[in-house]
């Protein structure tokens, strides 16, 4: 049988925070049921403008509040695809992770994680994985890579949005 070709990750820039939203908006148009989207980088890498444009690709109404969930752990926006938002920040011991519906959400919306690397084990074998940099001068350096079918998909969406720029 022939090895599976990896596919290397794309690596984009992103100048402002506007962006950074407008490109996570193009990824949640391609995005479907059972899609995850793990999202790694330091305090303030600007994980939660990734998910706020994912929402509104989602089809998120525009004027819904979409930051990081903290007291309830899990955030629900619903869309055309319902959006379940986790940050991973806010989790003290993996003990809490059952409880929080984690594989349930897998399965019927759309999942994004904030510091997903916390608790990979938590983490389902086919997922977009998005790393967010900080450059000096404050520009954005994101990295994503693509594990499995799906992963795969929204990763060449990811490619295909830098041919769509003007
Ligand atoms: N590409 C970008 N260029 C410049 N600034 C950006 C960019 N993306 C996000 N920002 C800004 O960075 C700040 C932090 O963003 P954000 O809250 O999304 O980070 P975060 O990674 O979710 O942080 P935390 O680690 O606290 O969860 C915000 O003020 C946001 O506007
Ligand atoms: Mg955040």
């Amino acid at each position: 049988m022939e090895a599976k070709q990896p596919i290397p990750p794309a690596v984009i820039r992103l100048a402002s925070a506007e962006e950074t939203r407008r490109l996570a908006a193009h990824l949640g148009g391609h995005v479907q049921v059972g899609d995850v989207i793990a999202l790694t980088g330091t305090l303030g890498a600007g994980k939660t403008t990734f998910v706020q444009g994912l929402a509104l690709g989602l089809g998120v109404p525009a004027g819904r509040h979409v930051a990081s969930p903290s007291f309830a752990l899990v955030n629900e926006h619903p869309g055309r695809i319902d959006l379940v938002h986790i940050d991973f920040y806010r989790i003290r011991s993996p003990a809490e992770l059952p409880e929080l519906g984690l594989e349930e959400a897998y399965d019927r919306a759309a999942t994004a994680i904030e510091w997903a690397e916390r608790f990979p084990e938590w983490l389902p074998e086919d997922t977009l994985r998005v790393t967010l940099e900080v450059e000096d001068g404050g520009a954005r350096v994101l990295h994503a890579q693509g594990d499995g079918p799906r992963g795969h998909a929204l990763l060449r969406a990811l490619r295909e949005s830098l041919h769509d720029e003007p």
